[in-house]
Formats: C-alpha cells, structure tokens, sequence
C-alpha cells in the first residue's frame, strides 16, 4: 500500500480489508462507521453494509478503514447487529400503536405480541451476549424513524439488560422488558397535539400529561383472556403507574399527604421495578434528542443521574442503576475522574437522639480504577452538616462503604471555591 496516499490517522483507525467487511454485508446494522483513506465516511454506523458499493468502491482504490480498538473506544464498536430482528420488532410495535390508539383499548392479543417481540430480544440477548456489547442495541433502535415508540423500546432494552446484568433469571428480564416497553402505554390515551406540542404546557394541558400514568395502569388492568381473566401481571400496571414518582420531589400521580409516614418511605414502598424504571426513563429522555433539545452525552447523562441520588431517586437505587450500567454505557469509560469534587453521603447514630443521621461530606477524587469508579480513592476535607473544615483525610471507598458518593460539582464557581478551601 503506498504510504503517502493515506492521510487518515492510523494511529486511531485501522485498515481492514474487502473480504472482512463483506462478511458483514446482509441484512445488518453497522456499529461503528467505515472510513476511506482520507478519512470520509463510506458507511456510517446504523446503515446496512451495501456489496456493490463495497465492490465499486474497491475499484476505484478506495481504502477501508475502521476505529481501532483500544481502551477507550471499547470492544462494543465492533458489533453487528441483526437488523431484520429489530427493523421486524420496530414495525409490529407501531403498528400495534397505531391500533391502540385507534381504539384506545389494548387487546390480549397485541399483550401476548408484545409478549413474543420482547422474548425474541430476551432469545437473542442470551445467545449473544459475550461483552455486554448489547448495549448497543439502544444506539440502533433509536436509528430508527419511529420517535414516539422508540423511546419505550429503549426504556424496556435498558431495565431488560440492567436485570439480565444482575443475573436474574429469564422470567425476571423478561418482565422487566416488557414493564420498560409497556410504561408510556397509558400515551395513547392523551391528545396526540398535546404530546407532540413544542415547547411549554398549559396547566391544563400538563394535567392530561400526567394522566398517562393512571391511564397506563387502566389499559394494562383491562387486558383479560378468553375467560375475562386478567392477563397482565401486576409488577408491570405498577410500573406504568408509578414510573414517575419521586424521592423528595412528589412526582405523579400526586401522592396523598400522609403525615405517618416519610416520602422515603413512601418512595421505598413502591414496587423495586417502578423506582429502576424511574431512572431508565430519565436516562433514555437525557440522552435522546427530541426537535426542542439536544441529547445529553452518555457521560454527562450519567453524571447528572448521579446528581439526583437522595433527591429525585434514592442513592440505593442510583448507584444500582449506574453500577451496572454505567461502564457499558459509556463504552468503558469510568465517567468520574481524579480531581472531581463530589460530595459524599453515610450515616450514622446521633449520640444525643439515638436516631440515625446522615453525614454528608466534601471530597476530591485522588485516585480512580476504571472497575471500582464508584469507590475511588478520595481526600475529605468539609464537613457540610457542621459547615466546617475538616483536616484533610485520604479515604479508599473500596475498602469504606459506608461512605457513598451522591453528588459530582460541576460548576466552575463552585469548584474554585472548593479548592480554596483545600489549601
Ligand atoms: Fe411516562
Ligand atoms: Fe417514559
């Protein structure tokens, strides 16, 4: 090959040859896109390899070339995915939608079929899945057109693979599945101009919004067999009920005021799957574009979701959802680092009441590992419920659960202002 015609970096791509990427052709979705020599696009990732081009391409002295796999890109790029599966489950769902809406009513048959859609994908995940690279599948989905749908599909991908990541049995993934995929049911029954509006809702208009929950939950319930029997299991009418309440911040369906008990207990009641799916939803909306707003990045989503421990979400479930999702998501990439200020959380027994409290300190990230980057090595120095500096501790979070990190700073201010204090 002559040196001097490529002018792509080879340090980051690498050439790969004809015969290679022909056994990539057929009916499959690129994960990662193919470059020339130059470094132009030639297939882009989502698309389906094309043979003739491939053929044409070659012929005209075209080069190929593809990322290198190195840490920080990940095994995942290297993924195909099989794109009849997905463009087949893509199709009956909106036209499943479409019917359900018509009709404002949801059939058995259309539960058992979103039944069967999801057990392919569960089939495949388990056939498939050597490197966790099924993430994937979430980039893919959302290649496609169908923008109202795609966001259940990608809430139903990602409890699916958080579950099946657990190690739960199929029975378990596949009711996560389908609790994701069914959550936004209750949609259907809202006015379509009131969920495609741009922008700002009226009072009113907001009030029919949040009506989708209790809607979803009475679509679900109302599913029965042949025998007028009940079909649809009751983890996944609550998930679709409950999906939007919060820890501190109420959330919908408003809750009753009950002065007995806290809303972290209140929260901590609702159905495990309900709180998770919480957190898959508010993932899946950060990162996804819509025409009023720009998608967050995988990183800055995560470090975000992280900032709502102990607010929006409990810091149990939290760092559950980020423990196993966090790395694959960001294609391996811890996405906190050395010398970020985070703020730390635990508790202890208050000498006076007897009571449990919860301590919350400041913190600077000394030293991470890309495994354990939520138990980094870190240097405390305030105490934020004394408001009072604290002499400099270096402690290793592996080693010290008790301490959890709730929060990463941000903002430039504040970290300045944290720096003074730590000298
Ligand atoms: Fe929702
Ligand atoms: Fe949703």
């Amino acid at each position: 090959m002559d040196k001097e015609n490529i002018t792509i970096d080879t340090s980051r791509f690498q050439e790969i040859s004809i015969s290679y990427l022909k056994k990539l052709s057929g009916d499959k979705l690129l994960t990662f896109d193919v470059l020339d020599q130059n470094g132009n696009t030639v297939f882009s990732a989502g698309q389906a390899l094309n043979d003739e081009i491939l053929k044409k391409k070659s012929e005209e002295g075209v080069k190929f070339f593809i990322p290198r796999v190195t840490e920080t890109i990940g095994v995942y790029d290297r993924e195909i995915i099989d794109m009849k599966k997905l463009k087949a489950i893509a199709d009956d769902t909106a036209t499943m939608y479409t019917d359900i809406r018509k009709t404002g009513r949801m059939s058995y048959d259309q539960f058992l079929q979103s039944n069967n859609q999801l057990a392919a994908i569960v089939d495949s995940l388990r056939a498939e899945d050597k490197t966790g690279g099924v993430l994937s599948l979430l980039k893919e989905i959302k290649e496609f057109d169908f923008i109202t749908y795609t966001h259940s599909v990608n809430v139903g991908v990602l409890a699916m693979i958080l579950v099946y990541k657990e190690l739960s049995t199929g029975d378990k993934v596949k009711l996560a599945a389908l609790a994701g995929y069914l959550h936004d049911i209750g949609k259907l029954r809202v006015d379509q101009s009131i969920i495609q509006k741009p922008g700002l809702l009226s009072y009113e208009e907001y009030k029919k919004v949040i009506e989708h929950t209790r809607e979803g939950y009475r679509i679900l319930d109302s599913v029965v067999d042949f025998t007028g029997k009940k079909v649809v299991p009751n983890i996944i009418k609550y998930v679709a009920l409950f999906h939007h309440r919060k820890l501190q911040s109420p959330g919908y369906p408003f809750r009753e005021d009950d002065k007995d008990k806290s809303r972290e207990a209140q929260y901590n009641e609702l159905p495990d799957l309900a709180r998770i799916m919480g957190i898959c939803d508010m993932y899946d909306a950060l990162t996804t574009a819509t025409p009023f707003r720009m998608p967050m990045s995988v990183e800055k989503a995560l470090r975000y979701i992280l900032n709502l421990s102990n607010y929006l979400y409990s810091t149990d479930d939290v760092h559950r959802f980020i423990k196993v999702l966090g790395l694959s998501l960001n294609k391996g990439n811890p996405f906190l680092r050395t010398g970020d200020f985070v703020m730390l959380e635990s508790e202890k027994v208050s000498l006076d009441t007897r009571k449990k409290i919860r301590v919350y300190e400041i913190a600077r990230i000394e030293d991470i590992s890309r495994i354990n980057f939520l138990n980094p090595r870190v240097m405390i120095f305030y105490d934020v419920v004394r408001n009072k500096k604290l002499n400099n501790i270096t402690v290793d979070l592996r080693y010290d659960t008790s301490r959890r990190i709730v929060r990463v700073f941000e903002s430039t201010r504040i970290k300045e202002m944290l720096l003074r204090q730590l000298k």
